[in-house]
């Protein structure tokens, strides 16, 4: 499990086919990559974050503003304008993606199609059992490089040894005298070619292997199981089980509905328990009950493990839900970084204020008069004390007033309240929604939750108080939150 960190990176497609793409660092250095250019675009932009060892970090944002291409970036997939990955104490920036210990859910998944859903769940597992193994063994042939030169000595004396045994061999007629002779020498040899041939850690698994290859299409009577083929059967059943896709581990993808397919892709980057996973819109395609489950099985699963994840999403319930923290990201800038009830409660600019919350907030332009005066052609009212200071800049000035449609209620007439008349009414059966318009200026439109119990009519009047310890209030110049004490 590993901490990932993403210093100050940019991302530029060129914009013109077949251009090539910035691929250095050092390159990128030399023209700087906040440069605007007429032959790139770039996509991301001074992208600064740290996701905690074991951290769920969401990842949200509309269509376009850099999710994929970010998560292709971290998973190796894309090659970096400018900045530094790093997976734990490792820069992965030039290692390619199967050096990089990441299992990606891509938002286009896909399976392995001639391989049933036991062998796709099972096949990063073996991948990644192969590549530790290789792994292994380049350090040990690495390590014996270097022993190689001490050794070089003892090589060359039995190399002479087995010379000599020849040239005696060729003298003597092949013929040994004493039994004890044949002894000493038949152990000489098998000395010799176990320590060079008779590798039996590399020979077995390789045996091994063979056998569960050949016996996999065989009724589950006849087919071989090596000990680590059971270990990876076990891990295939937890995650098959978890997401609830054990009935369909004999079948084919094409015998999956889309859904399936997508449950699938998830459980192989699962099972390979890799340092990080990274899931791109991973249940886009389930229906809502489906969905829902699915989320809470991919939480689990990842408590469980404890596994590094960064999962993309548009949804903002999976986003609330999910997230250990979310990262809110808008035209390849993160706008920010918090958790889920903070971004709710202190969104720190306009976007996020919009963003997060649905039905999302209202925004009204008013006026500030200093000490605690807000004033709108329709309403005035006095906000609480804690905002005194923070705002005494901006007396005489605009500011922007947010209310969440949650934050509004029906109430008797007041000069601090709204009049408003009703456009459109969504009952939803355990709340309403209505849609309404300020009754002096029916071009500024708003949203108010009301509770289902009260009946509303399609152009009914009516008044509005707001909450006013609720409220948010924006910058309209810099469009940052300012906020109490
Ligand atoms: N290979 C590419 N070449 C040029 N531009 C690209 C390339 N890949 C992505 N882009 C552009 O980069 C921007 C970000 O794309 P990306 O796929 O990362 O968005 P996204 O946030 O994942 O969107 P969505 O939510 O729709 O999946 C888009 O404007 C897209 O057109
Ligand atoms: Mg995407």
């Amino acid at each position: 499990m590993a901490q990932v960190v993403l210093e100050n990176i940019y991302k530029s497609f060129p914009l013109r086919q077949g251009e090539p793409e910035k691929a250095t660092n050092s390159e990128a250095e030399s023209v700087s990559p906040e440069a605007p250019s007429s032959t790139s675009n770039t996509v991301l932009r001074r992208i600064n974050l740290t996701v905690e060892d074991g951290e769920f970090m969401v990842l949200v944002g509309p269509s376009g503003c850099g999710k994929s291409t970010l998560l292709r970036s971290i998973a190796g997939l894309e090659v970096l304008t400018a900045g530094n990955i790093w997976v734990g104490d490792r820069l992965v920036n030039d290692l390619p993606p199967k050096d990089r210990d990441i299992a990606m859910v891509f938002q286009n998944y896909a399976l392995y199609p001639h391989l049933t859903v036991y062998d796709n769940l099972a096949f990063g597992l073996r991948r990644s059992e192969r590549e530790k193994k290789e792994e292994g063994r380049r350090k040990r042939e690495e390590g014996r490089g270097k022993r190689e030169e001490g050794r070089g000595k003892k090589v060359e004396a039995r190399r002479k040894k087995v010379e000599a045994i020849n040239d005696n061999r060729q003298g003597e007629e092949r013929k040994f005298e004493k039994p004890e002779e044949i002894k000493n020498k038949v152990e000489e040899v098998l000395n010799y070619l176990a320590s060079h041939t008779l590798n039996k850690e590399r020979i077995y698994p390789l045996f091994e292997d063979f056998l569960v290859g050949i016996t996999r299409n065989f009724p589950p009577g006849l087919r071989y199981f090596s000990e680590r083929e059971k270990a990876v059967g076990k891990r295939v059943l937890k995650v098959a089980q978890l997401l609830q896709i054990e009935p369909l581990l004999n079948r084919l993808p094409k015998q999956l509905s889309g859904g399936q397919k997508q449950r699938v892709a998830l459980g192989r980057a699962m099972a390979r328990n890799p340092e990080v996973f990274l899931m791109d819109e991973p249940l886009s395609n389930l229906d809502a009950k489906l969905r829902a489950e699915t989320r809470s099985q991919i939480v689990q699963l990842q408590r469980q493990l404890g596994t590094t994840t960064i999962y993309v999403t548009h949804d903002q319930t999976e986003a609330m839900t999910m997230g250990d923290r979310i990262a809110i990201m808008n035209a390849g800038q993160l706008q920010q970084v918090a958790q889920p009830l903070e971004l709710y409660n202190k969104p720190a600019n306009l976007f996020v204020a919009e963003f997060i919350g649905s039905p999302p907030m209202n925004f009204l332009p008013v006026q500030f008069t200093a000490p605690l005066l807000i004033s709108h052609p329709q309403f005035r009212f006095t906000l609480p004390d804690i905002w005194a200071k923070n705002l005494q800049q901006y007396d005489g000035r605009g500011l922007i007033l947010g209310i969440r449609p949650e934050h509004l209620s029906i109430h008797p007439p007041a000069t601090k309240n709204l009049s408003v008349q009703v456009e459109i009414v969504e009952a939803l059966g355990h709340e309403t929604y209505l849609r309404v318009c300020l009754t002096d200026a029916p071009a500024v439109r708003m949203q108010v939750r009301v509770p289902p119990e009260r009946s509303i009519r399609v152009g009914e009047e009516l008044w509005l108080a707001i909450a006013h310890d609720k409220i948010h209030l924006f910058d309209p110049d810099t469009e940052l939150a300012i906020f109490p004490r």
